[in-house]
């Protein structure tokens, strides 16, 4: 079998245009939504979200508290087992709390719609999630993302957090891996 090849999809610039636009929505919303003293708690979904997610908190203008989960994905294939659990749960209680999900691909809906599911049952006072990329033609399960920085075609990508067997996700930019 030839070697695995990397396509330039997705630049660093348009990755951090990107962020930029959702990070600005995002502190316009929440402006409104959180009263005096409260903070916005971010939900980090580790590791493909690690690079997202830390560009995006960077760009949030409202008060903000960051944690983080892991949840079980592809192993070293492509495909997704359709099973999640957790590797490591969140460490703050989402209980009266906005809370907003951030994750760097939706492919079949699994992932976040556990990890929504999770949080509701702790009531918070309002969950969403922010997702950079988005493979709609994957879509096994129906799951809101509220702010959704791209739709992507049904092809695998890697970088900026996005692996293929665990490499590749210190690259910036993002790639088709053919
Ligand atoms: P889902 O539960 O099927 O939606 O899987 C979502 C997770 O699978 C993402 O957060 C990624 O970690 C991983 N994933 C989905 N598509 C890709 C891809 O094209 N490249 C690398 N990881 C992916
Ligand atoms: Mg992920």
């Amino acid at each position: 079998m030839a070697e695995s090849q990397l396509h330039p999809s997705i630049s660093q610039a348009k990755i951090q245009a990107l962020v930029k636009t959702l990070a600005a929505k995002i502190s316009e919303d929440y402006k409104t939504l959180l009263e005096p003293n409260e903070d916005l708690l971010f939900v980090i979904t580790l590791k493909g979200a690690l690079f997202f997610g830390a560009d995006l908190v960077r760009n949030i203008s409202v008060p903000s508290q960051i944690d983080f989960v892991r949840l079980s994905s592809y192993g070293k294939g492509t495909q997704s087992s359709g099973t999640v659990r957790f590797l490591k749960d969140l460490e703050a209680s989402p209980q009266g709390r906005h809370v907003l999900i951030v994750d760097e691909i939706v492919d079949s809906g699994r992932t976040l719609q556990f990890l929504r599911k999770h949080i509701e049952a702790s009531n918070p006072k309002s969950v969403r999630i922010c997702s950079l990329l988005s493979k709609p033609a994957r879509r096994e399960v129906d799951v809101v993302v509220e702010y959704l920085g791209a739709q992507v075609e049904d092809r695998f990508l890697v970088g900026y957090g996005l692996d293929h067997a665990e490499r590749y996700r210190n690259l910036p930019d993002i790639y088709e891996l053919k």
